[in-house]
C-alpha cells in the first residue's frame, strides 16, 4: 500500500493554484440526472471521488467524455436507478442520486451509507423530506427506496440541523415537483449556491439563494446545461494553514476568498498576515525579530455555513499544536470528528479531548518532531500533512488513499512550494 513520506521543517514559499470544489463536483454531477441530453461542467476535479461518482453514472446508463478539467456527461439513457452498496459504501455522496432519480424517473434505490469514520452520519432528513414531497420511503436490507407513482408535489420542509447533501438532494427532487417546495433551515454553504445556479441554468426556478429559506417553484422539464465547479473553499484553507504552520508566505490563486470567512478571521487572530482579491490570496507568517515563527493560540468552534468549517477543523488543530498557548477546539457538526488527535499526539502534540472538545497546548518552539501514523479518514488526513510538513524530521503517512479522495496533485502542488514530499511503496 503507497504511504506518504515527508521530511518537514521546511518553510512552503511560492504559488499554488486551487482545484475545483469536491463537494460542488458531485451534487452538479448528480444534478445532470435531471435533464436529458448532454451537460458540460468545468472545472471538474480529479479526484477518487469524482471517479466512483462517474462510475455511478455509467451504472446508471449515463456516459461521460473526461478530459483534462471538463466533462461532459450524457444522461439521454437512464436504465437502472440504484446505487449499490459497493459504490455508497466508499463514498457517503452517493445519496445524491436520490433527488434527481425520484423526480425523473419516479424510482430510486440507493445503499444505506451505514456507520463512518467520524460518526454516525444518517440520512433522515433526506428521506422525510421525499416523504414530504409524497415519495413513499422503504428500508430493507440495507436500501433505502424512495418511489412516487403520480410525480412529486411541493411542500414545506424544514430541517432541524441544515444538512448539506439533504438541502441539495431535496432542491434537485423539488425542481421537478408539481407546485412550490419551501426549505426552511437550509444549509447555506457555496456549493449549495452552485447547485442553485445550475439548477436555474437548466431551467429551474429557484428563490432564495445564500439564505436559510429556499423556495423552489416546480417547473414539468429541465434542460441540459453548461456550468463550472467552484473553487474548493476546503483545499484553499488546508494550504493555507500548511503554509501558516511552516512559517511559510505563499499566494494561493483560482480560489474564493469570500468562502472562507471564519478561517480567514481565525488565521488573522494567530497572527498571520492574509491579503486577497476576488480571486486569490497571500498569506504570510508572523515571526519574532529573532525570526522564530509566532503562532498565537486561538479557539475555533465548527458550525454550519459561514460559521468555521468542520471540514477545517483538523487542518486547524494540527496549526493549533504549533502555538505559543493553550487553544480550544469545539466540533459541534460531527460527534466522532477527534480521530486525528490520537495521530497528531505521535508527533508530539499535547491535546487532550472531552466529548466535543479538543484542549490543544502549543509547543511553541520546541514543534513537533516526524514520526509514523495512520491517516483515518479525508480531512484528519491532510492535518498529518500539515503536522508532518511543520514537524522536524521524517513523517511517514500511511493509508493514503483518503487523501486521494478529495486533493487533487497534494505531493505535486506541495512539491511546487518547496515541500519535501513524495509517495512510496
Ligand atoms: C457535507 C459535506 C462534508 C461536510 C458536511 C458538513 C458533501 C459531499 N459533504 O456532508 O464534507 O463535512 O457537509 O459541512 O458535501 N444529519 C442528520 N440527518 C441527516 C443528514 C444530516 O442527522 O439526514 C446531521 C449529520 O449527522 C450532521 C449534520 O446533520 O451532524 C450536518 O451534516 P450534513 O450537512 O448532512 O453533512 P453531509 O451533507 O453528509
Amino acid at each position: 500500500m503507497e504511504k506518504l513520506v515527508i521530511e518537514g521543517g521546511v518553510p512552503l514559499r511560492g504559488e499554488l493554484k486551487i482545484s475545483g470544489a469536491k463537494n460542488a463536483a458531485l451534487p452538479l454531477i448528480a444534478a445532470t440526472l435531471l435533464a436529458p441530453g448532454t451537460h458540460v461542467l468545468h472545472n471538474v476535479p480529479n479526484l477518487r471521488d469524482t471517479r466512483t461518482f462517474l462510475k455511478l453514472m455509467e451504472e446508471l446508463g449515463c456516459s461521460y467524455d473526461y478530459t483534462g478539467t471538463t466533462l461532459n456527461v450524457d444522461t439521454t439513457t437512464i436504465n437502472h436507478s440504484e446505487a449499490s452498496y459497493d459504490l455508497v459504501k466508499t463514498m457517503r455522496a452517493s445519496v445524491l442520486v436520490l433527488g434527481p432519480l425520484l423526480a425523473r424517473t419516479g424510482a430510486a434505490k440507493v445503499s444505506l451509507p451505514g456507520g463512518c469514520a467520524i460518526g454516525a452520519r444518517p440520512i433522515d432528513f433526506h428521506i422525510k423530506g421525499f416523504e414530504q414531497l409524497g415519495a413513499v420511503c422503504t428500508l430493507e436490507s440495507g436500501y433505502v427506496t424512495a418511489a412516487i407513482s403520480d410525480g412529486l408535489v411541493g411542500n414545506t420542509v424544514y430541517f432541524d440541523i441544515p444538512s448539506v447533501t439533504a438541502t441539495e438532494n431535496l432542491l434537485m427532487a423539488a425542481a421537478l415537483a408539481k407546485g412550490d417546495t419551501v426549505i426552511k433551515n437550509a444549509a447555506r454553504e457555496p456549493e449549495i449556491g452552485n447547485l442553485i445556479d445550475m439548477l436555474i441554468s437548466m431551467g429551474a426556478e429557484i428563490d432564495g439563494r445564500d439564505s436559510d429559506t429556499i423556495t423552489v417553484h416546480g417547473v414539468k422539464q429541465l434542460y441540459a446545461a453548461e456550468n463550472r465547479i467552484i473553487p474548493d473553499r476546503i483545499e484553499t484553507g488546508t494550504y493555507l494553514i500548511a503554509v501558516g504552520a511552516t512559517g511559510g508566505e505563499a499566494t494561493i490563486t483560482d480560489c474564493c476568498p469570500s468562502h472562507l470567512p471564519a478561517l480567514l478571521e481565525k488565521l488573522r487572530k494567530a497572527g498571520f498576515t492574509l491579503s486577497e482579491d476576488e480571486s486569490s490570496l497571500h498569506i504570510s507568517s508572523p515571526r519574532s525579530t529573532e525570526g522564530r515563527l509566532l503562532i498565537q493560540n486561538t479557539d475555533i468552534t465548527t458550525r454550519p455555513y459561514p460559521g468555521y468549517p468542520t471540514d477545517l477543523q483538523a487542518q486547524f488543530m494540527a496549526l493549533m499544536t504549533l502555538s505559543g498557548g493553550a487553544s480550544i477546539i469545539h466540533e459541534t457538526i460531527f460527534e466522532n470528528r477527534f480521530m486525528h488527535v490520537a495521530e497528531l499526539c505521535r508527533l508530539g502534540a499535547d491535546i487532550k479531548t472531552d466529548g466535543k472538545s479538543a484542549f490543544v497546548t502549543g509547543k511553541g518552539e520546541a514543534g513537533l518532531v516526524g514520526a509514523p501514523v495512520m491517516a483515518t479518514d479525508l480531512r484528519a488526513s491532510s492535518s498529518l500533512v500539515i503536522a508532518g510538513l511543520a514537524a522536524s524530521g521524517k513523517t511517514v503517512i500511511s493509508r493514503i488513499y483518503h487523501l486521494e479522495r478529495g486533493y487533487e496533485n497534494l505531493v505535486e502542488k506541495l512539491t511546487g512550494l518547496g515541500a519535501r514530499i513524495w509517495k512510496e511503496r
